[in-house]
């Protein structure tokens, strides 16, 4: 079994399903088209077929791209942007030179996101230098309120001071974007958004957003400020988080900005139980490789290659395009290293694509994930209550338990975070048998015996 957690970025932690109400395969109404940028030329400008969509189709050399403008925002994004989360070393080997340049291939294929944030290694450095000779075409995001030891800091103090060091790093006198990239229950959400107009108005940033946030944090920062986007993990086997913003944020003037849509690669395909990762390599203890999870992910992957082979695609192509079509999402965040990849990815936006190939994966994945919800609390019962010999994929396992509890929402992230605390701890102390039994112990409890 594979597995688990992001050694920088905790687990995704977002509370999961409710019922999906929106309507399929369309986006907001109202929604108005990108300008195109000067060296930009108009292509085409109908939606494709059965689709209603608001986005500018817009040709840069031999690219295609699509851009829309975040509501309420003059941010305008290519719907696939590109993430420097690999400065991180969290997928493997890193080579700084080869992902600038391809962060420069992207923008001569027409990609004008680009995220980063302050933990994910040099990642705003290298990103700064790379979008240097275009900066000012392009949207350039970054995240704060996470320590460098994993805590978690939302305080005006901690937002004005991390905000003048991400600006020294990125070598730029403002940042587009600027989101939070996870909730701090001990900082007021007042303050926060304090903080944040207060560089908006300085100039510092030009919007801010707010990520891996529970439905109700997010409800908060729109009645107090005015967030222009919200991160979610996104992807066909990982719907909660965006499921539940989506309802938030539905009819509000907030672009949701989905994160991960190839599932860090696992809905290429090219995933098998037998071929373990790196022990550097994040998927190793990564929820969406382990289980039950993995096994359905590998069952949509067969769809999405099946539907993929029907329309001269890739199944990451329709992985992509699927969240792309979403209603409310406004951009999806890759982050390949490769160069085939790139093109692949952004190949994503050209494929064939109707309103029922949409309709279509939306209810296979409904029927798959009602699968696997069937089969979760015996899975789950089983780990906890495991007694066989405790290992480092032990923790892994606990994890994938934690993650799974609050995608199902049958407990909410704060029930969890103390245990988590707990059992991230034992990452850098080792593994501690007593401790670990004692967290399966509670876990147990909390989410079998209550
Ligand atoms: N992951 C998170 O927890 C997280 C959280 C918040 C924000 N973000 C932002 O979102 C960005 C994207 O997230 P992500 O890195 O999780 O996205 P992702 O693109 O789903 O995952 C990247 C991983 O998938 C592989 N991959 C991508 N396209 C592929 C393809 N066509 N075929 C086979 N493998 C493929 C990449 O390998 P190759 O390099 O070999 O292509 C890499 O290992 C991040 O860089 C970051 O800016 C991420």
């Amino acid at each position: 079994m594979r597995s688990i957690g992001r050694p920088l970025m905790p687990t995704a932690f977002m509370p999961g399903a409710f019922e999906f109400s929106g309507p399929r395969g369309t986006k907001w109404p109202g929604e108005s088209p990108a300008a195109q940028g000067p060296e930009l030329t108009s292509l085409t400008a109908g939606p494709p077929e059965g689709l209603s969509l608001s986005v500018a189709v817009t040709r840069r050399g031999d690219a295609i791209v699509r851009c829309v403008t975040l509501p309420g925002s003059s941010l305008e994004v290519s719907e696939v942007g590109m993430g420097c989360y690999a400065a991180a070393g969290v997928y493997g080997e890193f080579d700084e030179q080869s992902f600038r340049n391809l962060l420069r291939l992207g923008h001569e294929r027409g990609v004008t996101l680009y995220d980063t944030a302050d933990t994910y290694g040099d990642g705003e450095r290298i990103l700064g230098e790379a979008v240097r000779p275009f900066r000012g075409e392009v949207v350039v995001a970054t995240k704060v309120g996470l320590t460098p030891e994993g805590g978690r800091d939302c305080s005006p103090d901690h937002i004005i001071r991390s905000c003048e060091e991400s600006l020294n790093r990125l070598d730029t006198d403002y940042i587009d974007l600027y989101q939070v990239h996870y909730h701090d229950p001990q900082a007021l959400v007042s303050d926060t958004v304090g903080a944040l107009e207060r560089l908006k108005k300085q100039g510092k940033i030009r919007e801010y957003g707010v990520g891996h946030l529970p439905g109700d944090r997010v409800r908060e920062y729109l009645e107090l400020g005015s967030p222009a986007a919200c991160l979610a993990e996104l992807n066909c086997v990982t719907r909660g988080p965006y499921r539940q913003l989506l309802s938030v944020v539905r009819g509000s003037s907030v672009g949701i900005i989905g994160f991960s849509p190839s599932g860090r690669g696992l809905l290429s395909g090219s995933a098998s139980e037998d071929a373990p990762f790196s022990a550097g390599d994040v998927r190793s203890m990564d929820p969406l490789y382990r289980g039950g999870k993995f096994r359905s992910a590998l069952r949509v992957t067969d769809e999405l290659r099946s539907l993929a082979d029907r329309i001269g695609a890739t199944p990451v192509q329709v992985a992509i395009r699927w969240a792309i079509e979403l209603p409310g999402v406004k951009a999806v965040l890759i982050g390949t290293t490769s160069r085939q990849h790139l093109l692949e990815n952004l190949g994503s936006v050209q494929i064939p694509w109707d309103v029922q190939i949409q309709d279509h994966l939306d209810a296979f994945l409904d029927e798959e994930d009602a699968r696997f919800q069937a089969e979760l609390p015996g899975e789950l019962k089983a780990v906890l209550q495991d007694e066989g010999p405790v290992s480092a994929d032990t923790l892994w396992d606990v994890l994938y338990v934690m993650e799974q509890a609050i995608e199902c929402r049958w407990v909410g992230e704060e029930d969890i975070l103390p245990f988590f605390t707990r059992l991230w701890a034992m990452r850098s102390a080792g593994v501690d048998e007593e401790e670990i039994n004692g967290i399966r112990a509670s876990l147990w409890d909390l989410l079998f015996q209550s």
